[in-house]
């Protein structure tokens, strides 16, 4: 039985908790939740079969194989380097975290513990992994998404963007991932995840654009190297509780901890 504790009971963290409950539960036990909003975690608690314990961050780590973060970025450089101090597994999601704190890489190589992080919102990446093997030259991303997942981003308090009063097609950002993490810490997680199994949050390039057309989060992902040319389009159904995050995110995670959890890894 792989022992998980949970951190972030939102909307990716509340499927994943009934996926292991629900789908999982030969193989793997919820044993623990947390959450920075109390009220998220009991409201959580209150709908699952297991009664996993309500913990802090230090307390779950030593009762846990497996830690999983579906909270934010801030928390991701002390939530891992914590983890893999302990030798406990960890899966995280909110890869942006990461940018700026790649020495938790070389953390994870040292330890006894493994580090996954989910493939999330954007497709291809066994693609840009396979690539990597060899020389990936360029990296591009360019993220469609409606004006309600990008809302409360930085980037827009700063520039004074109203993103509610874009009437049409529109770039809203043109830069470096490591600049759009930073402009977009919770929309954008999956040009770090890009960036770091490619050449690296300073030479991938992201365009955002908005629209109030748009339905869907859409990733344009094109990848050059050695082995030629990639190009791939993921087109998101936002999921209905938080707009900014992708149903396929959520799916991501839980294909993740499924081949944690079985001996037979399909893809590369
Ligand atoms: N990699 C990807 O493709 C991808 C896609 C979507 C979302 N994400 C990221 O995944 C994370 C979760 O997304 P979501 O849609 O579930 O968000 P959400 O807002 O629905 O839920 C996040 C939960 O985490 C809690 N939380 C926030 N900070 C915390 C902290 N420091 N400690 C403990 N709990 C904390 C919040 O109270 C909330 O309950 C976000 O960081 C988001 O940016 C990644």
């Amino acid at each position: 039985m792989l022992k998980i504790a949970l951190v972030g009971c939102g909307t990716i963290g509340s499927e994943i908790a009934r996926a292991i409950t629900d789908r999982f539960n030969k193989d793997a036990k919820l044993v623990a939740l947390c959450d920075i909003n109390e009220a998220n975690a009991k409201k959580l608690l209150a709908e699952l079969n297991e009664k996993p314990e309500l913990l802090s961050l230090d307390e779950l780590i030593p009762k846990s194989d497996l830690v999983i973060e579906a909270a934010s970025g801030d928390i991701i450089a002390e939530l891992v380097k914590k983890c893999l101090d302990a030798d406990v597994d960890v899966m995280a999601i909110s890869v942006g975290g990461f940018i700026g704190h790649e020495e938790l890489f070389e953390l994870a190589e040292k330890s006894k513990a493994c580090l996954y992080l989910p493939s999330g919102a954007l497709c291809g990446l066994d693609a840009v992994k396979a690539a990597g093997i060899s020389n990936i030259k360029s990296a591009r991303l360019i993220t469609r998404k409606p004006p309600r997942g990008l809302k409360g981003a930085p980037f827009l308090e700063k520039q004074n963007i109203d993103i509610d009063k874009i009437d049409k097609e529109t770039v809203i950002f043109q830069g470096s991932a490591k600049e759009a993490i930073k402009a977009f810490p919770k929309n954008i997680n999956v040009a770090a995840l890009l960036s770091l199994m490619s050449v690296g949050a300073d030479k991938t390039k992201v365009k955002i654009i908005t629209s109030p057309e748009f339905v869907r989060n859409s990733h344009q992902m094109v990848i050059e190297g050695d082995f030629g040319r990639v190009e791939t389009l993921s087109e998101n159904m936002p999921s209905p509780n938080n707009p900014k995050t992708s149903y396929l995110a959520v799916l991501s995670c839980i294909a993740c901890l499924k081949q944690i959890l079985s001996h037979v890894k399909l893809g590369t």
